[in-house]
């Protein structure tokens, strides 16, 4: 086991090292409320030990809470996003100081642990896995609220490589059963298990996610004036806010412009769109006569290799993410043009589900059959129903630590600060399946 509790330090030191560089930036920027919509950033800093605290040092440790007083500030259930700017939260140089002080107690645990434990939560170092995956969804988070803030200079961009057209556009996935979930994988989350088998229609799939050229043409064919493409919901959330585009495009001089991390630039037609809503994302389809795809039909798509019997844990197989198979962990503060991950393709021939962005599917987050919430019902199962839709493959801001075949995202139908974006899916006719 040592091997996996050196990685588990090296990933703890990186994934900390990426928090504190989001938010090396004056106090003011730290505290202020960017939107209601998002915590102030040093809510998320203080947030991310306090659950680190709560997991390994009490539960796994069984040391008594360092500050008490504060554990009610950072409950995410205890405090809406909208108020949180009014508590009185740890100063940005206190919150620095009470996660490293977490962080030092974590690393003995750490190292007193026994992964090898049966019990759930130290077996192949479970409650690890959740903190480091937390800490990165939280600085996915911290890096939307920073987009919101307009903040210029925040953000770099690294190289990426070409995109390429390959064709067909879209790919046929045979009718078949399938395993969808997650059966070994240790770090899963209560929601990817149980796995299940589930049988399909034969469907076909888009080749990439949509581009922001092909949603630049269903805007200029009136796309957001007619409702005819809009479910009822959509419409009145469309109609009531006027909107016309995706978030942070603007039209000037017959050109689409978009505002990224303070900087504004042309609309670059190869690049995935993101920052639509799921509301936006269905009338698209329907717009194109075709659908979301159900998260089943995703989940295939994205892993299910037919000769091998099992899906991988990523469209290529069970190799960890390189730079050659898709734009993850932040590498640059954008999708990828479609076309760039040849070698990241799926046993089908769906590219780019995994990293660019969060793609919505049609389906309502909804527990597998057999789901036993763990190790905590927040986490999941509260959110469960029909108010939030599924989303699926991480975007360029996702770590890969924190995305896999089977992970499941959801939010709500509006939510446009996310890197989300889609593509679409249809039936296959019985003649070409
Ligand atoms: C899985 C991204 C929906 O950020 O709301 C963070 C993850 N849970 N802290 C969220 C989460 C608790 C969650 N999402
Ligand atoms: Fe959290």
């Amino acid at each position: 086991m040592t091997g996996l509790k050196e990685r588990i330090a090296a990933e703890l030191e990186a994934g900390r090292a990426r928090s504190l560089a989001y938010t090396d930036v004056d106090d003011e920027v730290l505290v202020r409320r960017h939107s209601q919509f998002m915590s102030p950033l040093v809510w998320d800093l203080a947030h991310v030990g306090n659950y680190e605290e709560l997991w390994v040092l009490r539960e796994v440790g069984g040391l008594t809470p360092l500050r008490p007083e504060i554990d009610a500030m950072y409950d995410a259930f205890t405090h809406s996003r909208r108020e949180r700017h009014a508590l009185p939260l740890l100063r940005p140089a206190e919150a620095r100081r009470y996660i490293s002080g977490v962080r030092g107690r974590v690393l003995d645990v750490l190292d007193a642990a026994d992964l090898g434990d049966p019990d759930p939560l130290r077996s192949g170092g479970f409650v690890f896995g959740l903190v480091l995956q937390h800490e990165h969804q939280h600085d996915e988070t911290m890096l939307a609220t920073l987009q919101l803030s307009g903040e210029p200079g925040l953000v770099g961009d690294g190289p990426l490589p070409p995109g390429r057209n390959a064709f067909p556009a879209e790919v046929l996935v045979p009718a078949g059963p399938f395993t969808a979930g997650a059966g070994t994988l240790p770090w899963a989350y209560d929601n990817e298990r149980p796995e299940h088998r589930v049988d399909l229609p034969a469907y076909w799939i888009d080749r990439y996610p949509v581009t922001n050229g092909a949603y630049a043409e269903f805007i200029e064919d009136g796309g957001y004036t007619d409702p005819r493409w809009w479910s009822p919901r959509g419409w009145s959330w469309r109609d009531q806010r006027g909107i016309l585009a995706p978030l942070f495009w603007t039209r000037d001089a017959g050109t689409w412009w978009r505002t990224r991390f303070g900087r504004t630039e042309p609309v670059p037609p190869d690049e995935p769109v993101q920052h639509v809503s799921w509301y936006e994302a269905d009338a698209y389809a329907r717009w194109t006569g075709r659908r979301l795809p159900t998260e089943a039909e995703w989940e295939k798509a994205c892993g299910w290799n037919p000769h091998a019997g099992r899906a991988g844990a990523y469209p290529w197989g069970d190799a960890e993410p390189g730079p050659e198979h898709a734009n993850l962990g932040h590498r640059a503060s954008r999708p990828a043009p479609v076309g760039a991950f040849p070698a990241g393709a799926s046993p089908c021939g769906a590219e780019q589900m995994i990293g660019d962005v969060w793609e919505w599917t049609g389906s309502w987050f909804l527990p597998y059959p057999g789901f036993r919430s763990f190790p905590y019902s927040e986490y999941s199962e509260v959110f469960f129903g029909a108010t939030y839709r599924v989303l699926r493959g991480g975007s360029w801001a996702t770590h890969p630590l924190a995305v896999r075949t089977t992970f499941r995202n959801w939010d709500h139908p509006h939510r446009r600060q996310i890197f989300a974006g889609f593509r679409c899916a249809r039936a296959a006719t019985p003649e070409e399946a």
